[in-house]
């Protein structure tokens, strides 16, 4: 039986992958803020189990732990006794906020705490054998279109998440000499929902993020919207059964590993970003075109996207030859149909919209002003 750490576990992939891993078998020990109880992430790890279309009975629950960190001073707070039996470690907590506003905890969380968490697994967990940091493909910045399996030298980032996120990954394949403990980049690209029963979490991120402009036209009462986006770039999704497949599967591949790897996890097919958003508005009762604002509400909608637009308007070439070399035939390749995205959209829809049923104060000025969490 495999123990593994895991980071992140209260949030959407987090949680999809604390489930499975307990499905699977694996002993789960998960560290997480503001949650001395452990109820957060339980309550997470049962709606992602849930939403993947399983329920975990009593005896995979009880293979889960949960310990309370500050993420900031971890070698203050985690138990050396807690790394004693870990043989592997998924970080997958990270900030998501695009906002420059938001450079230090950015950089506090996923920089800083991610090397600390390197380091104490490296020193103390004497049984683990690798640690997976989970990245994302867009640590490859822009002016790239063809992006490889390779560390980024020097990527032409724009937000505080994108510029951590890139650091982090430097940082680890900087320390990795001196630390010694295997260690593997994990990039994936937007994560959409479950492929066959569309759960997510209803967090805002990526197209996520496109769909809630949408939303936001609808609940301006929009007949019709126009967004300020490239209809046709193309997008790189991947379902997160597929990422929480591969990232398991990668645990159970001992042939042709390296100490230091980094792995693309991406859709094996592009699509439209038109076709990828048209069962959203379709779902909303609206029609919806592409160009400048034409009314307030365009408007609205454009300052709403802005920070996500240079993301959505842009089409990268994700190649991942390397996890396929390892994975072979459990790589699974991952189609991209409108329907697959069409089953995501609808999910987080229906979950945002009984969210703002049950909160009826008008949050989206709110959002667009902070979170811009927005992309990938
Ligand atoms: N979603 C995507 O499309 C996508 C694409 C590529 C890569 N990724 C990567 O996948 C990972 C998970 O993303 P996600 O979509 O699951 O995000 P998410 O749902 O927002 O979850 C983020 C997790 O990180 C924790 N976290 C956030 N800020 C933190 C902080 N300052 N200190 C400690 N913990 C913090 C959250 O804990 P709390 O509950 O305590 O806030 C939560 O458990 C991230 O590393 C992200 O970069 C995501």
């Amino acid at each position: 039986m495999k123990t593994i750490l895991i980071t992140g576990a209260t949030g959407f992939l987090g949680s999809a992958l604390t489930a499975r891993s307990l499905a699977e078998g694996h002993r789960v020990k998960a560290l997480s803020r503001n949650d001395p109880a452990g109820h957060r992430v339980r309550a997470a790890v049962d709606t992602a189990a849930r939403g993947f279309g399983f329920s975990l009975g009593a005896e995979p629950l009880s293979r889960l732990s949960v310990f309370q960190v500050d993420f900031q001073d971890l070698p203050g707070t985690l138990a050396p006794e807690v790394l004693g039996d870990v043989t592997h470690v998924w970080n997958v907590a990270a900030e998501m906020s695009y906002s420059l506003k938001k450079i230090l905890p950015a950089v506090e969380q996923n920089v800083r705490a991610t090397s600390m968490l390197y380091a104490l697994a490296a020193r103390r967990a004497r049984r683990c054998e690798r640690f997976y940091h989970v990245s994302t493909a867009y640590t490859a910045g822009f002016g790239v279109e063809q992006v490889r399996e390779r560390p980024h030298v020097a990527p032409r980032v724009i937000n505080a998440y994108q510029l951590s996120k890139w650091m982090a990954e430097s940082n680890l394949l900087l320390h990795h000499p001196e630390l010694g403990l295997p260690v593997t980049l994990f990039r994936p690209s937007v994560i959409i929902g479950h492929h066959d029963t569309g759960w997510s979490s209803g967090a805002s991120f990526g197209l996520f993020f496109l769909a809630e402009a949408l939303l936001l036209g609808k609940r301006r009462h929009a007949e019709h919207v126009q967004l300020d986006l490239k209809a046709d770039s193309l997008l790189n999704l991947v379902c997160v059964d597929t990422v929480v497949r591969r990232a398991l599967a990668l645990l159970e591949t001992r042939a042709s590993r390296e100490d230091r790897e980094i792995f693309h996890c991406i859709g094996d097919e592009l699509i439209p970003l038109a076709g990828a958003l048209e069962p959203a508005w379709s779902a909303l009762g609206l029609r919806a075109g592409f160009g400048p604002p034409r009314h307030a509400v365009d408007a609205e909608l454009q300052r709403f996207l802005e920070k996500n637009k240079p993301f959505a308007d842009t089409t990268w070439h994700f190649h991942a030859d390397r996890l396929q070399a390892v994975l072979g035939e459990a790589y699974g390749p991952q189609p991209m149909t409108p329907q697959i995205a069409g089953r995501s959209l609808t999910h987080f829809l229906a979950h945002r919209l009984r969210e703002l049923a049950r909160a009826p104060v008008d949050p989206a000025p709110e959002a667009a002003r902070t979170a811009a969490p927005g992309a990938p």
